[in-house]
């Protein structure tokens, strides 16, 4: 698996009213370090951006774990602020890279799936290989999956979602449930969504089942 990272490092952006509620709800609401030790069914969002999703999905299917990860630091403050004050528990938080979260401390077939809305596009030819949806990371992101596991991911982007056809038809180990594009599921509204359609963007959503 290659090294190259899916995000700009930005590191060190969080006031000290974000920092202090990370601070104060991470040991709470965080995702513990060292192996995934959740009982239960987990889905794992990558790159949960402001958790508006997060907070929708949650809500709508409590017996199910959400394990949401970014690296956006005023996001992480933000989904923990609203965790805690909606009462929230079915949410653990991960302040940090969902790949390597993925690669060192998933099992394999162990998510119920994996759901990764408006990933970065990266639409420059030479940082394509930036991209989470490329053919390593979708090796990785089908082991971590069970059977019958579900690979959920939405794009503005054409070019990508194209992109994604043709690298999830590749991974011997998923399966398109849909013959080309899903049909728009009962996927919370994102912030990035509302942007890509305010600009004329087509919406596609994919879902690949692990086999
Ligand atoms: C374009 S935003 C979309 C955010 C949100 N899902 C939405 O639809 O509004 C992509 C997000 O993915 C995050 N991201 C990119 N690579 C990541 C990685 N390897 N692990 C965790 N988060 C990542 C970025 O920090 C950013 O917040």
């Amino acid at each position: 698996m290659s090294d190259i990272r899916t995000y700009h490092p930005r590191r060190g952006r969080m006031s000290p009213a974000q920092r202090s509620t990370v601070d104060l709800l991470i040991p709470v609401l965080g995702l513990p370090d060292g192996p995934l030790g959740i009982a239960g069914p987990v889905v794992l969002e990558i790159g949960f951006g402001l958790g508006h999703a997060t907070i929708e999905m949650a809500r709508a299917d409590p017996a199910t774990t959400i394990v949401a990860a970014d690296v956006h630091t005023p996001g992480v403050a933000r989904l923990l602020a609203a965790l805690d004050r909606e009462h929230i528990t079915n949410v653990r938080v991960e302040h940090g890279d969902a790949v390597t979260l993925l690669r060192d401390r998933v099992p394999e077939d162990r998510l119920e799936g994996i759901r990764a809305f408006f990933p970065d596009p990266w639409p420059k030819a030479r940082h394509h290989k930036r991209r989470l949806v490329r053919p390593d990371l979708v090796a990785l992101m089908a082991s971590r999956m069970r059977p019958g596991g579900r690979l959920h991911l939405a794009t503005d982007w054409e070019p990508y979602a194209e992109a994604m056809l043709e690298v999830l038809g590749d991974e011997p180990r998923l399966t398109n449930a849909y013959e080309r594009w899903a049909p728009r599921l009962e996927r919370p509204v994102t912030k990035f969504e509302l942007q890509g359609v305010d600009r004329g963007h087509v919406v596609r959503d994919l879902v690949f089942v692990r086999v």
